[in-house]
């Protein structure tokens, strides 16, 4: 069976509302809790462990969750970075293969998508992960520190990178198990099996899976959310 882990720690500087993007109500619930519910009803998950804003519910399961909630939830304090909050859930979550892991700030994330990530490691013996993405339709282009472009890149290979990434346990160990300057580094966790040299493969996501970084996102996430019908769950 698989474990997920929620990593939720970060503080929303970009967004800018004061408080941790986690709590920041969309939809008539904390951001976070649209992503407990998404997991909560995916099959297959055992147990959640969900990285929590250290200084507001770390280390306690977070208040109004039964707890005789199935699959269990475990609460956890995040660590400086993204990574380490993914290590600290992962040490807690117990036993379980593979892992999910998947960010708070996608709020959009459907179980149907995260049995659809897992389905394609399960299909795919030679892969260390199956990350979700989505094509991207803008042109990207590099730009130097002067502001001039120095290249532009090829579209129909560049790929959006989501969340949920699912992981075979013994792949994600290894990859976290790197020093914390290392894993500062990364944006995501499938990065750090890439750079080892591992294989991730990707599975196609709606763009409506959107990131909250920005205010414009959770506007955007409000009337998507809006036209799905309100809370379940
Ligand atoms: N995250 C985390 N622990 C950290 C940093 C980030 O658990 N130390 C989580 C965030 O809660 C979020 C996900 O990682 O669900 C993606 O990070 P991001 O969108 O950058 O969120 P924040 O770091 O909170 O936002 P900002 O960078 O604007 O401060
Ligand atoms: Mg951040």
């Amino acid at each position: 069976m698989a474990v997920a882990l929620i990593v939720a720690a970060g503080s929303g500087e970009r967004l800018g509302a004061g408080q941790p993007k986690a709590f920041v109500e969309l939809g008539g619930r904390d951001l976070y809790r649209w992503s407990v519910s998404a997991l909560q009803t995916t099959a297959g998950i055992e147990r959640i462990a969900i990285a929590m804003p250290q200084d507001v519910e770390g280390g306690k399961v977070p208040s109004g969750f039964a707890v005789t909630a199935l699959p269990e939830i475990i609460g956890v304090p995040g660590g400086a970075t993204r990574s380490e909050s993914v290590r600290h859930a992962l040490e807690a979550v117990g036993p379980g293969d593979p892992v999910v892991v998947h960010d708070a700030a996608r709020p959009l994330v459907t179980s149907d998508l995260v049995e659809r990530v897992i389905a394609a490691l399960e299909g795919e013996p030679a892969a260390d992960a199956a990350i979700a993405a989505a094509p991207v339709t803008d042109t990207v282009k590099r730009v130097d520190g002067a502001g001039a472009v120095t290249e532009t890149l090829e579209r129909s290979e560049l790929w959006a990178v989501q969340t949920p990434q699912v992981f075979r346990r013994a792949a994600l160990e290894r990859a976290l198990d790197v020093p914390a300057a290392e894993l500062a580094r990364a944006t995501d966790d499938a990065w750090l099996i890439e750079r080892a040299g591992g294989r991730v493969i990707v599975v196609r996501a709606s763009e409506e899976n959107l990131k909250v970084t920005i205010p414009f996102d959770l506007r955007v996430a409000e009337l998507l959310l809006a036209m799905r019908g309100g809370p379940h769950g």
